[in-house]
Order: C-alpha cells, then sequence, then structure tokens
C-alpha cells in the first residue's frame, strides 16, 4: 500500500443491472475475498429493490450496501420515491445521490440535492455525491464552473463536522459506459478543483477528509493507472462491477 492520505474506497454501481441470483452470488464471491477488508472500503450500489437481501449477505463483512437514489422527505405521496430512513430499514449504510443519469436522464434538479446531501446525513446514510461535466461543457471549457455549481448545490446544507462521512465522485458524463476514460490528468485537474472547492467551504481540515473517487468506464486495465494519481482517492465502477472477474482486479487494483 502506499503512504495515501485517505483509504481508498472502491464502489460498485449495478445501475439496472443484474437479477436477484446473480446479485447474491456476485456479494458472496466479493465478501469471500474481501477478509476483514482494513485496508480499503468497498460498497455496493444495489438496485432498492434488492436491498434487502443483499445486505443479508453482506453482512458481517467489511461491505457496504448502499441505494442508487434517495428522496429528502420523511414520508408522503411521492410515488415511486424512497426515504432515507427506507433504505436504512432495510439494511443500507450508504446511497448515491446526483448521480449523472439521474441529473440528465430523469431531470433530477441543482436544488434538490442540498436536501439529499442533509436528508441522507441525518440519518446516518454515507453519501457518495457526483458530479460531472457533459462533453459539450468540456469542449466549452466550462467543467470547473459545472464542477463548483453542483458543489455548491451539494454542499449548501453540509457541516464542518459532516466532512468525514461525505465522499465526492467526479465522473464525466462523457466517460460513463462509453469505453472512453479521462486522462490521468484530466481526472487529477478536476480532483484538484474539487478538492480547493471543499477546502474553501469547509477549510482544510475538514475537506482532507473528503474522499474524491473517479467514475467512468473503470476496467481492471485501467484502475491501477488511475489510482497512482494521488489526487483519485477511489474508483466509482459501473459495467465492471457487475462481474467478479472485472470487480475483483479493480478492487485490488495494487495486488497484480
Ligand atoms: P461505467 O459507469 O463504469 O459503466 O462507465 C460508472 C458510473 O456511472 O458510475
Amino acid at each position: 500500500m502506499t503512504n495515501r492520505a485517505r483509504k481508498p474506497y472502491i464502489a460498485g454501481n449495478w445501475k439496472m443491472n443484474l437479477d436477484r441470483a446473480h446479485s447474491l452470488d456476485l456479494v458472496k464471491t466479493v465478501k469471500g475475498r474481501l477478509g476483514d477488508g482494513g485496508d480499503r472500503e468497498v460498497g455496493f450500489f444495489v438496485p432498492s429493490i434488492y436491498l434487502a437481501d443483499v445486505s443479508a449477505v453482506a453482512q458481517g463483512s467489511p461491505l457496504g450496501v448502499g441505494g442508487q437514489n434517495v428522496w429528502y422527505e420523511d414520508s408522503g405521496a411521492c410515488t415511486g420515491e424512497l426515504a432515507p430512513r427506507m433504505l436504512r430499514e432495510v439494511g443500507a449504510d450508504r446511497v448515491l445521490i446526483g448521480h449523472s443519469e439521474r441529473r440528465h436522464l430523469f431531470r433530477e434538479l441543482d436544488e434538490w440535492m442540498a436536501k439529499k446531501m442533509r436528508a441522507a446525513l441525518d440519518v446516518d446514510l454515507l453519501p457518495i455525491y457526483c458530479v460531472g461535466e457533459t462533453l459539450d461543457e468540456r469542449k466549452g471549457n466550462k467543467t470547473d464552473r459545472v464542477l463548483k455549481k453542483q458543489l455548491e448545490s451539494g454542499f449548501e446544507r453540509v457541516k464542518v463536522e459532516d466532512a468525514h462521512r461525505i465522499t465526492v465522485a467526479y465522473e464525466p458524463v462523457w466517460a460513463i459506459g462509453t469505453g472512453e476514460t479521462a486522462t490521468t490528468d484530466q481526472a487529477d485537474q478536476a480532483h484538484r478543483t474539487i478538492r480547493k472547492w471543499l477546502a474553501g467551504k469547509l477549510g482544510d481540515e475538514a475537506a482532507n477528509l473528503i474522499r474524491i473517487l473517479y467514475g467512468g468506464s473503470v476496467k481492471p486495465d485501467n484502475a491501477k493507472e488511475l489510482m497512482a494519481v494521488e489526487s483519485v482517492d477511489g474508483l466509482l465502477v459501473g459495467g465492471a462491477s457487475l462481474k467478479a472477474e472485472t470487480f475483483l482486479p479493480i478492487i485490488e487494483y495494487d495486488k497484480n
């Protein structure tokens, strides 16, 4: 292990994939390989309908289990949505907030993000707050502006003492599911922008507790290179998290 400032975090986002049987198999296999998991954190973000079963299988292991989205109210007339307490009740200890597919395909609004972050933190769900620019925004040199705007909305109600429970994921939209990965320089630059913004918002000490993950076409053959970038504290993995053959080598990026 390198002497990193923060514990590496490898997160798998299943999106709307797998079925119950394959989900449970995958969790059993990964759980079996993790041991005490002391030197890295691993989590799966699971379709909510499988959360209870997946959490039951993951129990007793260091594997974290989370939802892929959450609403910010505790109850009410919100057909199709889930309250933070409901995710907790079925065993989730973490949640993705602001994933680009939620923002773009399902038109989630920036102004919901502060409330979602606050509501998740208030029931002790550990959020991964996702940010990232589209290809047009990158080509128009708007990357920094977009990242800052998304951070401003997500962190509006975050307090300094929440910092240790928060993770940010930088996921350039043009790299998600496309096979195109950001170069290590592009990732590094975005991560530095994010960390600088966090330090301005929360102060250096609190900002230094927040891990910043890279996501977007992470595969076994680029995980090591991405993790070698000092500003990259972990990886958020979509497609390659669906099979043990591709996810395990990413978790063990430093062991081959
Ligand atoms: P991908 O997805 O690894 O399939 O590109 C990443 C994500 O959307 O979190």
